[in-house]
């Protein structure tokens, strides 16, 4: 099966071409046009100015996806795009090229939901899952365990009571004067940081659940006086102890025997060392998917559509959902 995916939910535009279908696939393009200097003056994503670039972008870069990743129309299985959650304006962008294509090409479009795709992004590497599965997806807006317990049940289990690992990343870089996106920035200085210099609080790690709190963390930083290497080397340990530890207290819970992580705080150095390090100690699985599926791309929407549309194969314009979230 082949297919064609467009992701556009907050301020990357992103199209793939992916083949395959279940839980294996092979992505044939994979293209980002990302927004990042459009928005780094304004210390963040503006949607309206997200919305119109993603406008400007979307056709030119579904015709170079289509072209680089040797796909003919008539050869399309399927469309998948992001319909949620993300920026309205955004999604918008993509659902409406989707359609509109899908209408015109008469093929089916297939409606996938964000947080999937940043768990399915695991499946791009070819690797098995074995069930029960605990994902981590911790990104700009979410960060959140959910449980797996057979293929397409997606069970919440635990989350952020206030801000996403990432949002705190990126507001902990405005504090320390260090530009957008702030994860990325804040992990390269805490690479010069010392350890022991400043010390945060790790709320809510003792508590009997699998819930987080960032917030506090993010308000401490803003009080700290000492260098901003120290300040983003022990922010950094926080997040990644915070995040690990409420993750193997799930693995440990439902007895998983994959784990998994996703979203942008993903690509963390450090928070991928943690992980990987219980993941060993605990003898489970561990999936990390690469780089570049971390932050958002279209791959991992097309991935996460074809492991639930293997049927879909000379199916004519009709809209299906691949969103199905049980709690
Ligand atoms: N190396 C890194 N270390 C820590 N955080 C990072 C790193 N790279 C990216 N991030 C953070 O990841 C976030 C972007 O991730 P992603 O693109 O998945 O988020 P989003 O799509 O905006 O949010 P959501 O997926 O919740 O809708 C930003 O907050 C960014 O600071
Ligand atoms: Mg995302």
């Amino acid at each position: 099966m082949k297919i064609l995916a467009i992701e556009t939910s907050c301020d990357d535009t992103s199209v793939a071409v992916l083949k395959g279908g279940g839980e294996r696939a092979l992505v044939l393009a994979s293209l980002v046009a990302s927004q990042e200097k459009l928005h780094a003056r304004f210390g963040g994503v503006v949607p309206e100015v997200a919305s119109r670039r993603h406008l400007e972008t979307i056709y030119p870069l579904i015709e170079l996806a289509l072209k680089k990743g040797k796909l003919a129309v008539v050869k399309i299985d399927a469309i998948a795009v992001t319909t949620n959650p993300g920026l309205l304006g955004s999604l918008l962008v993509g659902v409406s090229a989707a359609k509109t294509l899908g209408y015109l090409w008469n093929k089916p479009v297939i409606g996938v939901n964000h947080l999937l795709g940043h768990i399915y992004a695991g499946w791009l590497g070819g690797e098995k899952v074995e069930y029960p599965l605990v994902s981590l997806v911790t990104s700009g807006g979410h960060s959140e365990i959910i449980l797996t317990k057979h293929t397409g049940e997606y069970i919440y289990v635990g989350g952020t009571r206030d801000d996403a690992a990432g949002e705190a990343f990126d507001k902990v870089a405005r504090t320390l004067g260090l530009g957008y996106p702030g994860g990325p920035a804040v992990s390269k200085i805490a690479q010069t940081g010392k350890r022991g210099k400043i010390k945060l609080p790790r709320p809510m790690i003792d508590e009997n659940n699998f819930d987080f709190s960032f917030s506090g963390l993010k308000t401490a930083v803003t009080r700290l006086n000492g260098k901003p290497a120290d300040i983003a080397y022990e922010f950094q340990e926080a997040v990644a102890e915070l995040l690990a530890s409420k993750l193997f207290a799930a693995v440990e819970k439902y007895r998983a025997k994959t784990v998994l992580i996703g979203g942008g705080v993903a690509a963390n150095r450090r928070l991928r060392d943690e992980v990987a390090g219980l993941a060993e100690k605990r003898k489970v699985k561990l999936i990390i998917p690469e780089f570049k599926y971390c932050t958002d791309n279209a791959a991992m929407i097309g991935m996460a559509a074809l492991s639930r549309t293997s049927s879909l194969k000379g199916e004519k314009y009709k809209w299906y959902n691949a969103n199905v979230v049980t709690d």
